[in-house]
């Protein structure tokens, strides 16, 4: 910052070089009103600044959630400055100090600028010098500029650190906590850590501070000197188990908690959960996020998805802390993305975790048909499911898919000896929960959920079909079809689970941006896989979160949906269990129907109950009823 003809332009431009971040300059975003304004000779007022503040504002925070930039700005003004502030905070100001007639000499010298000198005197009068910004002389090469902002800059680092101890801390130092602890103490952040201190589990914390010496934690075994370690307001991450656990530490962090603190919870907590412990959290003064975390162990460490939601005070202090650890979509963008208010952000990794049991139910149901029906060995299944891993289908879980067919232990496939019984530890289930709540059908979820269930019932209980070894020959054709049923069976799946967000959204006026959201799970994340790219550019076309109304994936699903029908009817006729995929196929053939049978169903409610019906033909809202008896 600093008035016209201090030099922001040319530093900036060096600071940028040496920072290896972007430069911009603020002239640029004007509107050709100012422009017009100012060639004309006519100073700006605060109503000509304004939306470009403003504007500028909004730019900073797109910035700094991509590593930050150096923008040129006169920012001569506090309110100017408190603007450019008011969407991310995490601005450093440099202002570039210079004496009037320093200046007027200066542009008597240039005819390059479209600010005539006669304004400078306007300049100076607006300019109020800022108290807290590095502030450096401008009678100075520009190397010597730059390398006076660069020390400042380390420096106030340094000093920061040292004052102000850790910037967040970490409580519960499971396999999440510690990997997420470590990924931030990576990325140059003070890092303080603790276990939740259980009567004999204290040695946990120094243990892995022991183990890990390179991220230097700050190691407390009591809530109090854990708090006092933190930087002020503290901002603290929680990785508990979700449940109880997590309402136990948060009581007992509590006493030590100045107000403005912020908490944030990152574990799966279920959402009603963190409504109800962000309106509690308000009345003490704390603010609280609940974060969706994705990525298990590996993108803890490397670089998980993240969607926090919860009180937007602290929206930019988040989202400063988070997004150098995130996971970078193939574009380079962060995979991290304010997803809204309260309980918004453990909604969507919710149903993120949805999806995550439907996928893998539709794969582990193409694996079975190929084994069932096919008589495909494991080797064989990798082979066609690696020949499907391309393209839009691409995606995290086919690749382990074929990691896991072909891993073999002492000469056995290890997938051959595991149990046939699936776990699950209540995200699916929440989310069908959900679906039913807000009166949204997600078939293809919850026939996944409901596999899971019904596969720790015994299942062996009937006899088998004789049709059990009469397998059909496998060519290049039905490696076609599975690519297509899968896709097919994707899109539909993906269809649901947008309905069911945009609902959940609409009822809790979370507004959650559902091309943003896809684009957190570009990468890093559990469901991570290139068909979220189109499924982006969908959304945002149409902006009504459908993909169905989307050209693209209509016409994929008008132009394979007989791959879907062809693999279900196979495996039904060789008794081979697909639930979802059948679901999806359902799905489908129920919201492309000409006319459903429900014509029957309100007539059975007429005549037992006389609930009425509409009709045909007749606008809606008329109701009718029959005495069925006559
Ligand atoms: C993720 C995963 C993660 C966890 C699942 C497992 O996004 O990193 O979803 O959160 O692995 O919750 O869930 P189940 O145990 O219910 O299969």
């Amino acid at each position: 910052m600093g008035v016209s003809g201090s030099g922001k332009t040319t530093i900036g431009f060096e600071l940028a070089g040496r920072l290896k971040i972007p430069f911009y300059d603020a002239d640029d975003f004007h509107p050709q009103a100012n422009v017009d304004k100012m060639t004309a000779g006519i100073a700006l007022n605060d109503e000509d600044r304004g939306p470009w503040l403003a504007l500028l504002a909004q730019e900073i925070a797109g910035w700094n959630n991509n590593n930050g930039a150096v923008l040129a700005c006169s920012a001569l003004k506090r309110t100017y400055r408190d603007t450019l502030c008011s969407v991310s905070n995490a601005v450093e100001f440099i202002y570039l100090e210079a004496t009037e007639s320093l200046i007027r000499q200066r542009f008597s010298q240039r005819d390059d600028h479209y600010m005539p000198g006669t304004l400078i005197k306007s300049q100076f009068d607006t300019l109020e010098p800022p108290e807290t910004a590095i502030t450096v002389q401008i009678d100075q090469s520009v190397n010597e500029i730059a390398d006076e902002i660069i020390t400042s800059i380390t420096m106030e680092k340094i000093n920061n650190k040292v004052a102000n101890a850790a910037d967040i801390g970490v409580v519960g130092l499971g396999v999440m906590g510690t990997s997420l602890a470590r990924n931030l103490a990576n990325n140059e952040l003070k890092v303080a850590v603790i276990n939740p201190p259980i009567a004999g589990e204290e040695y946990i914390t120094e243990k892995i501070a022991q183990q890990f010496p390179e991220a230097k934690f700050i190691a407390s075994t009591n809530y109090q000197a854990f708090v006092e370690s933190l930087s002020k307001p503290p901002t603290i991450l929680l990785m508990v188990k979700s449940g109880a656990p997590v309402d136990s530490v948060i009581d007992e962090l509590l006493p030590y908690l100045p107000a403005d603190s912020i908490l944030i919870d990152g574990g799966n907590s279920h959402y009603p959960d963190t409504q109800r412990r962000a309106a509690y959290l308000q009345q003490k003064g704390i603010l609280f996020v609940g974060m969706g975390v994705s990525g298990g162990e590996e993108g803890a460490l490397k670089g998980p998805a993240m969607m926090p939601g919860g009180n937007s005070k602290a929206k930019s202090k988040i989202l400063s802390l988070f997004t150098p650890i995130a996971a970078k979509a193939n574009d380079g963008s962060p995979c991290i993305r304010w997803i809204g208010a309260e309980g918004s952000g453990h909604f969507v990794k919710m149903l993120h975790n949805g999806l995550e049991y439907a996928d893998m139910q539709v794969i582990a149901e193409l694996y079975d048909v190929m084994k069932r029906v096919y008589g495909l060995d494991n080797e064989k299944i990798a082979n066609v499911f690696e020949k499907i891993n391309a393209g839009d289908l691409e995606s995290y879980l086919l690749s382990i898919t074929i990691d896991i067919l072909r891993h073999q232990e002492k000469g056995t496939y290890t997938l051959d000896e595991i149990l046939d019984v699936a776990g699950q530890k209540g995200t699916g289930k929440w989310t069908v929960e959900a679906a039913l709540k807000y009166g949204v059908a997600v078939p293809t979820i919850s026939a996944a959920v409901e596999a899971r269930i019904l596969s720790g019932i015994n299942h062996n209980l009937m006899v088998n079909s004789t049709l059990q070894h009469k397998y059909k020959s496998f060519t290049e054709v039905e490696i076609d079809k599975f690519k297509e049923a899968l896709e097919v069976a994707k899109i539909l799946t993906y269809e649901q689970g947008f309905s069911l967000i945009k609902s959940a959204s609409d009822a809790h006026g979370w507004q959650v941006n559902m091309k943003e959201l896809v684009a957190t799970w570009r990468g890093g994340c559990i469901i991570r896989a290139k068909m979220l790219e189109p499924m982006m550019t969908a959304l945002t076309d149409n902006h009504s979160g459908s993909l169905l109304a989307d050209e693209y994936f209509n016409s994929k699903i008008l132009t394979q949906k007989s791959s879907l029908n062809s693999i279900v009817e196979q495996a039904l006729a060789h008794e081979v269990p697909v639930p979802a995929l059948s679901s999806a196929l359902n799905y489908l053939l129920t919201l492309a129907a000409s006319q459903l049978p429900v014509n029957l169903i309100q007539a059975q409610r007429d005549y037992f109950g006389a609930h009425t019906y509409e009709k045909k033909n007749e606008p809606r809202g008329t109701f009718y009823h029959t005495d069925w008896s006559k």
